[in-house]
């Protein structure tokens, strides 16, 4: 049975209160929102609003937003325990290496490596195409794509004129004469219209690699971002949101609401989870990602000045100012422009997108968007790369990845080796991989260590009856049970291709445990 070994949580404990971290309790219950806040919003709702929309569940993405928050504030409130009682850092990783045992907290930093690594490329991946809007398109299609992907266009009147008879559906999609179609809309095509359709292939990343690779170099430097300069950035990004959702509600037009829900019968939308109301589920799959980062709160837990009530104000406050947030600007987003739109024309940097089709004299707002997003995107890819790099060092501390792993720059003290070997694999995906695809597998990782940590609580409320729990999830079971239901939902509503290649992600990661891991334990040792 050592592969369930637990690491001992008195002397976890008696390690994090002996002051050897010199972490100061400063934090109050604002500034944890703020912090929430901060690692909350980006790419999620500048990017993947629209390809909830478009792929998933239409104007309805607002209930997406509502759905995806109730499994998160199930799960935040289990983080919120874990959070108070065992005030470490590693988040889901060591919660569960002390309550449910090594395979399992193996089996957590396996997907948190999905979380914070593909997270960042998928983060770099939509600062590419913001990057491409604001040069005004000047970065070849080739040139900022992975190869999966490839634009679809027809410029010939005729040929368009003919398409539009077949499929109607498709005259949203015509921008300065030019029609767009996605790959379901291209291959709905009579064959003999496919001949007038230009297609062109993504081949290199480039701008989502370059920005990966600066960012690297940031953290080897090991610069540390400033508490202000975190702060401005929450500043812009909270107003930059405030300012489209107040501007751009002039701007709506009630008749893209109709239908709320993607209707049956459009093509691409056959499954149950890309209609109606499990569209909507679909959706809250996808925009789940908007929310990623509200359990990096929990990683300050040792730095609150009163956990017990701090704690679950800072996670779940959090989470409320950005639902409220999140239901607005898909709201707006849906009503300024059809969602249809968000498939193909509006598929790339869709708030700039809306704005310059729908909102004239507004070209300012489109600019200072893609600025203020641009910079905010950028610290989320440093926390999610500092993030990825603190779970391979806390891993490689226990034995369970290479020693390598931990390193410290000789005159940075940065854990700068792990850091290159992240750029080459997250790079990887930014450069080769498309967006929607590196964020689906994000969103499966988080949820899944979610799902994890609602376990966790059900457990160590058995094993551990007695610890002092300065935060205790309420009605327990319950909580946990709807948090493992509802995040398990997700989990299943994500599509057949992320689901497969996460197996397979996921197999490959107990092969290296067993082959590696296993006997390499410090625990163990
Ligand atoms: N929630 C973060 C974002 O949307 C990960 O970019």
């Amino acid at each position: 049975m050592s592969i369930f070994r637990t690491k001992n949580l008195t002397t976890i404990l008696k390690e994090a209160n002996s002051g050897g971290h010199g972490l100061k309790k400063t934090l109050g219950a604002t500034n944890l929102v703020a912090l929430g806040v901060g690692a909350i919003i980006g790419a999620g709702l500048f990017v993947r609003t629209a390809a909830a929309a478009a792929d998933a569940s239409g104007p309805a993405v607002t209930l997406a937003f509502v759905v995806a928050a109730i499994g998160c504030a199930f799960a935040g409130l289990c983080y919120a325990e874990f959070a108070s009682t065992i005030p470490i850092a590693g988040s889901a990783y060591a919660y569960a290496y002390v309550t449910l045992g090594e395979i399992v907290a193996w089996v957590i930093g396996w997907a948190l490596i999905m979380e914070y690594a593909l997270g960042a490329a998928t983060v770099s991946i939509a600062w590419s195409e913001y990057l491409n809007n604001l040069l005004g398109g000047a970065i070849p299609y080739e040139w900022c794509h992975s190869p999966f992907e490839a634009l679809r266009s027809v410029t010939d009147p005729e040929a368009i004129k003919k398409i539009l008879e077949s499929a109607p559906i498709l005259s949203k999609s015509i921008k300065d004469n030019i029609l767009y179609m996605d790959g379901a809309q291209y291959d709905a095509l009579p064959a003999a219209l496919t001949e007038s359709v230009n297609v062109t292939r993504g081949f290199i990343n480039a701008p989502a690699l370059l920005i990966l690779f600066l960012i690297t170099m940031v953290l080897i430097r090991g610069t540390q971002e400033s508490a202000i300069v975190n702060s401005i950035i929450v500043i812009v990004k909270v107003s930059i949101v405030l300012l489209f959702i107040a501007i751009g509600w002039q701007y709506i037009n009630p008749e893209n609401y109709t239908p709320y829900f993607i209707p049956q019968g459009v093509p691409g939308h056959e499954g149950i989870f890309k209609h109606g109301w499990g569209g909507v589920l679909g959706g809250a799959a996808i925009v789940f990602f908007a929310f990623i980062g509200f359990d990096a709160v929990s990683t300050a837990a040792q730095e609150a000045k009163n956990p017990a009530r701090d704690m679950p104000i800072g996670i779940l406050g959090s989470l409320v100012v950005c639902t409220i947030l999140y239901v607005l600007f898909g709201h707006v987003l849906t009503g300024v422009a059809n969602w249809t739109e968000f498939k193909t024309a509006g598929k790339e940097a869709s708030v700039a997108y809306a704005i310059k089709e729908y909102m004239p004299g507004y070209g300012w707002l489109a600019t200072s968007v893609s600025v203020a997003i641009l910079a905010g995107f950028s610290s989320v890819i440093l926390v999610m790369l500092m993030g990825q790099s603190r779970v391979f060092f806390t891993m490689s501390h226990d034995g369970l990845m290479p020693k390598m792993l931990s390193d410290l720059h000789p005159k940075y003290k940065t854990p700068y080796k792990a850091n290159w070997i992240l750029l080459i694999f997250v790079g990887m995906f930014g450069a080769f991989i498309p967006g929607s695809v590196a964020g689906d597998l994000t969103s499966f990782g988080t949820l899944f260590a979610f799902v994890i940590v609602c376990l966790g609580i059900i457990i160590m409320r058995r094993t551990s009856p007695d610890l002092v729990r300065p935060f205790r999830t309420p009605w327990v079971p319950l909580v946990p049970i709807l948090g493992m239901l509802v995040c398990g939902f997700m989990i299943v509503a994500l599509d057949i291709t992320t689901l497969t290649v996460a197996m397979i992600w996921m197999v490959v990661g107990l092969a290296v445990y067993f082959v590696y891991g296993r006997r390499n334990s410090k625990l163990g040792k």
